[in-house]
């Protein structure tokens, strides 16, 4: 470089290095702050209830599991841990940080003790059930005298004798009453039609409609049944409406719309105000390349990125993971003004792509027979964030209500 060209450029380095380290002192300690997980203070969270989701998962090696594979309420399928499922350790570690709040994990102790005397119920599909599994292993931490509970119509639960709490699933995977009806045979052939399931939309499945006052709390979900590949056309939903077949027929997701208006109202009806009651939201599916029968998989060492949610999740691009978000919108449109709470775990279990049993599920010829499984979550895993979240949702709601 020739001399004369240093002097003039040599205070502009200077000033602009000054400059930068200016600039780089008076951001640290915003960001310093940022990557903190503690809160300002915890007396905050009391007065005003955070948003628990929104917010970013960071990982945090020291983070562990409250159990373990010797849980006496996993389902096989779901025992990550004793299926061997590879990167456990990791999945375990990833820690959810809402974006304004401090998300503090469950104390089945403390919990237990303020549930005594009281119920809390699962009513809705498989990803309920994964849901409750979760939760009974974490609070068998706090009483190891819990047992296996299945009265009531419940499909599945728990009592924890040493606070008298009944934790259970109910089995109702379109929420409303639905049943085959084969096709007559007298009729000519139809298409291939073998027969319908004909859904009374305004009458709750009775495997939870007379249960609803023993509990002090219920958690509805409903959705992963409203697909193609449950009902296929030869044997397609029929909707029902005060006994008379709706007309025209409605499509499966108008169908969808229509009976969670229905439930809805049947909630409000018919259940005690006092109740607490949430409606979760959508979880995620993760098949990649494909659908559960065209190979599609989840081998992901990670959690996707922000950036990379939209893509397998907008409906506007098509993917096979799009339907989510559209049920959620129903959900959503239909819960505004109710007194039934939004668990909307569906942003913060979208980026864990990483988290499915995937092809350990316990049995060789599994994947085989079922692909892999991208639907529902390991345990230990995502759902014991999930009961970290509702538990919090329902020391608020109890000390408010
Ligand atoms: C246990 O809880 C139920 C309410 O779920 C209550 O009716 C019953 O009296 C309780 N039993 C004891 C021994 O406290
Ligand atoms: C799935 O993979 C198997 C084995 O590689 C292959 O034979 C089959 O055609 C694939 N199915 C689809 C729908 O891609």
């Amino acid at each position: 470089m020739p001399p004369k060209l240093i002097s003039p450029l040599f205070p502009w380095l200077i000033f602009l290095t000054l400059v930068f380290i200016f600039l780089y002192s008076s951001l640290l300690p915003f960001h310093s702050s940022f990557s903190s997980s503690r809160p300002p203070s915890n007396k905050i969270r009391t007065f005003s209830p955070c948003d628990f989701f929104k917010g970013r998962w960071i990982l945090d090696p020291s983070r562990k599991p409250m159990y373990d594979e010797t849980c006496p309420f996993h389902r096989n399928a779901w025992n990550c841990l004793r299926n061997k499922r590879d990167n456990m350790d990791r999945i375990n570690s990833w820690k959810w940080v809402p974006a304004t709040c401090d998300l503090p994990r469950i104390d089945p102790f403390r919990f237990l003790g303020m549930m005594r005397n009281r119920n809390i119920g699962f009513v809705g599909d498989s990803l309920n059930e994964n849901f409750l599994a979760s939760f009974l292993c974490i609070l068998r931490v706090a009483d190891v005298g819990a047992k296996k509970w299945k009265k009531k119509g419940a499909w599945r639960g728990a009592y924890f004798p040493k606070f008298n709490v009944t934790v259970a699933y109910h089995r109702a995977v379109l929420l409303a009453k639905y049943e085959w009806q084969p096709k007559d045979p007298s009729v000519g052939e139809q298409d291939g039609l073998e027969g319908i399931y004909r859904v009374d939309v305004d009458t709750p499945a009775d495997d939870w409609a007379h249960i609803a006052d023993f509990y002090d709390v219920l958690i509805f979900n409903s959705g992963h049944w409203w697909g193609s590949d449950k009902f296929p056309k030869e044997k397609p939903l029929v909707f029902y409406h005060a006994g008379q077949q709706i007309h025209p027929p409605l499509e499966m997701l108008d169908g969808f719309k229509v009976v969670v208006e229905n439930m809805v109202s049947y909630i409000r009806k018919h259940l005690p105000h006092k109740t607490l009651k949430f409606w979760r939201l959508q979880s995620p599916r993760h098949f990649y390349g494909g659908e559960w029968n065209e190979n599609g998989s989840c081998l992901f060492n990670d959690p996707l990125e922000e950036l990379q949610l939209d893509l397998w999740f907008d409906p506007r691009n098509n993917g096979v993971n799009k339907e989510a978000r559209v049920l959620n919108q129903m959900i959503g449109d239909t819960l505004k003004g109710t007194d039934i709470q939004l668990l909307d775990l569906t942003y913060l279990s979208e980026f864990r792509a990483d988290a499915h049993p995937a092809t350990w599920l316990g049995r060789k010829d599994a994947v085989e027979i079922w692909g892999q499984d991208c639907m529902h979550w390991c345990l230990p895993g995502v759902p014991d964030t999930w009961v970290d979240i509702v538990s919090e949702l329902i020391r608020i709601g109890l000390e408010t209500g």
